[in-house]
């Protein structure tokens, strides 16, 4: 798809990669951006000098995901294009918590699962009805490398993100031959808070991304997503040498784990 003339919404666009998704989108000559996240001031921030439209809303919340799109199909006339992106770390194993400020536990793991599982879910709900009767439209699901490998020490993270490859392959099987694009991201390491932040608190699991290829800029993950969606390839690898490990990967399962088993030791 060409995102110029697209009305186009991104989730989790206050910050790194939805904001480059969104500056890029703008500057391509999208009709409209909706510039979505929990932080409406981060939204207000980036969306004011693109002249896109800012957005408070929480991915996780299915109800307030419909107002969304229902707001911008109201203003706008349609959505084109809608990139659920929002993204969390935990940086957790899989220990249980206490329940009462349970950062480590099983609220990391319901967390995990809401941000990047359901929240394509909602989106996919709210925004298929009109994509649908209009005969075509694109969904962007931010997944990650994590997605097709694992994240060493961040378990809730590597099965949620797993969850997220096949819901999208589900979703492009049902939909794909009724005009409805289905696309996953899976970069590596990129450089926003998400890991630049762990990785300066010295996190295992940020430096075992670190350990495992380059760290990228938000604008070079924008770059590869231009230009996936122009090839409406179902996988956009802005580190194309992902597409090799998850090849050795299926080839050799216990080869590849444990290489990944050695250079986590190495890191650590
Ligand atoms: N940074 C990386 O190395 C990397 C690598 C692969 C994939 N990703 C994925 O890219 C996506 C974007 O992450 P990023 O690196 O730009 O991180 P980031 O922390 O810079 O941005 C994430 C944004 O999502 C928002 N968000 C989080 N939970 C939300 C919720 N419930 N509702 C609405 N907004 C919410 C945050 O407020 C933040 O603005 C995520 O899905 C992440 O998993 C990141």
């Amino acid at each position: 798809m060409d995102v110029r003339d697209a009305v186009v919404v991104v989730t989790g666009a206050g910050s790194g990669i939805g904001a480059a998704l969104a500056r890029r989108f703008a500057a391509e000559g999208a009709a409209a951006v909706v510039v979505s996240d929990r932080d409406g001031t981060a939204a207000h921030v980036v969306a004011e000098p693109i002249g896109a439209t800012p957005d408070t809303t929480d991915v996780t919340d299915p109800a307030a995901v419909a107002d969304l799109v229902a707001r911008t199909e109201s203003a706008h006339g349609r959505v084109d294009l809608f990139c659920s992106n929002a993204g969390i770390a935990t940086g957790v194993g899989i220990e249980a918590g206490d329940e009462a400020g349970d950062e480590g536990g099983d609220k990391a793991w319901r967390l995990a699962y809401d941000v990047h599982v359901m929240a394509h879910v909602y989106a996919a709900r709210a925004v298929l009805p009109g994509m649908l009767a209009r005969g075509h439209g694109y969904l962007l699901n931010t997944v990650s490398a994590a997605g097709l490998l694992i994240a060493p020490g961040d378990a809730p993270y590597s099965a949620t993100k797993h969850a997220a490859i096949g819901l999208a392959q589900w979703l492009s099987v049902e939909y794909g031959d009724r005009g409805i694009g289905v696309s996953v991201l899976c970069p590596q390491g990129v450089s926003t808070p998400l890991l630049m932040d762990p990785l300066a608190a010295d996190h295992p699991s940020a430096r075992a991304v670190a350990a495992a290829g380059a760290i990228i800029t938000p604008e070079q993950v924008a770059d590869a997503v231009v230009s996936g969606l122009a090839a409406e390839t179902f996988l956009i690898l802005p580190h194309p040498e992902v597409a090799t490990y998850w090849s050795q990967l299926a080839a050799d399962p216990d080869r590849w784990l444990a290489g990944v088993r050695r250079m986590v030791a190495a890191t650590t």
